[in-house]
């Protein structure tokens, strides 16, 4: 059973240590705040709830959220709240550079500091394009308020010429489709126009949308969240429940590490092989659980997630997209199909006050070739693998619901490329010596090296190969992979090659082992050629020498514990600061 037992109401809050009292400091606080027109009355103790919003033009996905926001002030008011609402650093997936998981930790301090040095009970957290979801919970679980989830929600379909387009999965596979010459650039421009036709965030079960079921999974967010797509009129009235439920949230003092405790991370590990969900929310997860001081492991991953059936039959992994998932009942379904199986605490407390089997019982799958039977699961052995070995000694990850099984078992000549301008510049020469059997390594794009872990581990074929009508070959690296991508991707290599892991020193010709039933990587070079090898190794990444660049390329730490900076583990409370007036 839950362990957690509702505060006494009424008590004093947070909020009036700045708002309560005469002194000249609290009618600083109020007065200025009154020239919003906000009545007195809404300083009288009430809950103050802040709208923590990631809105952006340059962050398209969460563009939609100032509109959502309203409809999260509405519940507040009526619940008797006070509503004021802030932006924070919003990383766009799509824009920023070198890459927006570079600016992940950026957002969480922007929010943990936020929360804690301004006059607030409790936070909504307004979330939606892939780093914003996991940056939030980071910021929150650190100040450790009443934090609740509302997401932007997915795309509408894309539709082209009479087939569906999902985001980013399709854009990948047409540049394939074009570099093998099925279709011509003109064909692809006319695509484009045809991705995106709503608000919201991509519509595959990629990293917004595994991080969306993440937030739900782990209690975060009120049941059925994560599928309503963004223009649906019910993801407004999600909004405005979120709005009502964060202010008895916030009387019962239901924190993040009352909800995101280690049964919490096991259930959403879980989901996460159900899901087909990306890779990138291994990290994610590891993060979010350093700042709770929640023991979770990589190893977790591959134990928990080793013998879970992917049921949800969307892209990358199967076919249909976040649409089709919420007209089917959405993540709701497979939390209790997981649930009847036995494999989720039931127990588990959420967001909502309900325990997660409670939220779920009485839900119907309304479309058993979008949500399937665990036996027509698109693979039996979903979830994320870990292999480990001389070549990955902290771990790397893969995702089979994506991979292709041929190739789960493989021996391979390593073509190697020692960083991202290095691949894009041999990838297209005929000249190059590779075949379909190689095992392409790619070094120098883990967090330091990139740095910020760009997307690029999915490496795309060379055109010899993709004329074979080849489409998948083992690719290593310790780069991520966009959620959307698919392939026999081996990523998030740890250590790093930039802070001196064994890849670094891999070299064209070496033979590579890829066993992930046994769940090993394996160099197969002499250890004492791997040691002298690693003993002349020096780095060419260069050093960013200031700015954030600088703090990020020392203070981050590897991929396999969640890539957050080392100062920011462990929480660090909501304890009010000293005044300066
Ligand atoms: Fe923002 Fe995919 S690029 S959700």
């Amino acid at each position: 059973m839950s362990s957690f037992k509702p505060a006494a109401w009424p008590r004093t809050l947070r909020s009036q240590g700045w708002f309560g009292g005469t002194s000249k400091d609290n009618i600083y606080h109020r007065s200025w705040m009154k020239n919003q027109g906000l009545p007195a009355d809404l300083f009288d103790g009430r809950p103050v709830i802040g709208i923590c919003n990631t809105w952006s033009q340059l962050t398209p996905c969460n563009a939609h959220l100032r509109d959502l926001a309203e409809r999260v002030k509405h519940g507040i008011y009526e619940a008797g709240g006070l509503p004021l609402e802030f932006p924070v650093f919003s990383p766009g997936e799509s824009t920023l550079r070198p890459t927006a998981m570079m600016f992940r930790n950026l957002c969480a301090m922007d929010v943990e500091e936020a929360l804690r040095g301004t006059p607030l009970d409790g936070v909504v957290l307004m979330v939606g394009c892939d780093k914003t979801t996991p940056a939030l919970l980071m910021g929150a679980s650190s100040v450790d308020i009443p934090a609740i989830v509302v997401t932007g929600g997915p795309m509408l379909n894309g539709k082209w010429r009479g087939q569906d387009i999902g985001s980013g999965t399709s854009l990948w596979q047409l540049s394939e489709d074009r570099k093998a010459g099925k279709i011509s650039t003109e064909d692809f421009l006319d695509a484009e126009m045809a991705m995106s036709r709503s608000p919201g965030s991509c519509n595959t079960m990629g990293t917004a949308s595994s991080m969306a079921s993440m937030a739900e999974a782990l209690g975060m967010a009120l049941s059925g969240n994560a599928a309503i797509p963004a223009v649906d009129s019910r993801r407004r009235v999600m909004a405005h429940l979120t709005g009502r439920r964060i202010v008895q949230m916030v009387k019962d003092d239901l924190k993040p590490s009352d909800v995101m405790t280690k049964d919490a991370f096991e259930n959403a590990i879980r989901v996460n092989g159900a899901i087909g969900g990306s890779t990138n929310a291994v990290i994610h997860l590891l993060a979010i659980a350093g700042r709770l001081g929640v023991d979770l492991t990589l190893d977790d991953w591959d134990r928990l997630g080793r013998d879970i059936p992917t049921i949800v039959n969307l892209q990358p992994s199967g076919k249909y997209l976040m649409e089709e998932f919420f007209y089917a009942g959405g993540l709701p379904v497979v939390i209790k199909a997981l649930a009847e199986s036995g494999q989720i605490h039931k127990d588990a407390i959420t967001v909502s006050g309900e325990t997660m089997w409670d939220q779920v019982a009485e839900v119907r799958n309304w479309n058993d070739d979008v949500i399937l039977p665990f036996e027509k699961a698109l693979t039996q052995h979903g979830g994320i693998a870990v292999v480990k070995g001389n070549l990955a000694p902290n771990g790397a990850v893969l995702k089979p619901s994506a991979a292709s099984e041929h190739l789960m078992t493989h021996r391979g000549r390593a073509v190697v490329f020692e960083d991202i301008d290095d691949y894009k510049a041999k990838i297209n020469d005929e000249s190059l010596d590779i075949d379909e059997n190689c095992i392409m390594v790619l070094k120098n794009c883990g967090p330091k090296g990139y740095p910020g872990m760009a997307e690029v581990g999915n490496m795309g074929l060379p055109p010899k190969v993709l004329r074979k009508g080849i489409t998948d070959m083992v690719r290593i690296s310790d780069a991520r992979m966009s959620g959307t991508a698919y392939g026999t991707v081996v990523l998030h290599t740890s250590p790093e090659a930039a802070a001196g892991g064994p890849l670094a020193i891999v070299q064209n010709g070496d033979m590579i082992e890829l066993d992930v039933p046994n769940r090993r990587l394996h160099l197969d070079v002499p250890d004492d050629e791997i040691a002298s090898r690693l003993a002349a190794w020096e780095t060419i990444v260069p050093v960013p020498a200031s700015g954030y660049a600088s703090l990020y390329y020392s203070h981050v730490i590897g991929a396999d514990k969640g890539a957050d900076f080392d100062f920011l583990l462990g929480g660090r409370g909501k304890e009010i600061p000293k005044d300066s007036h």
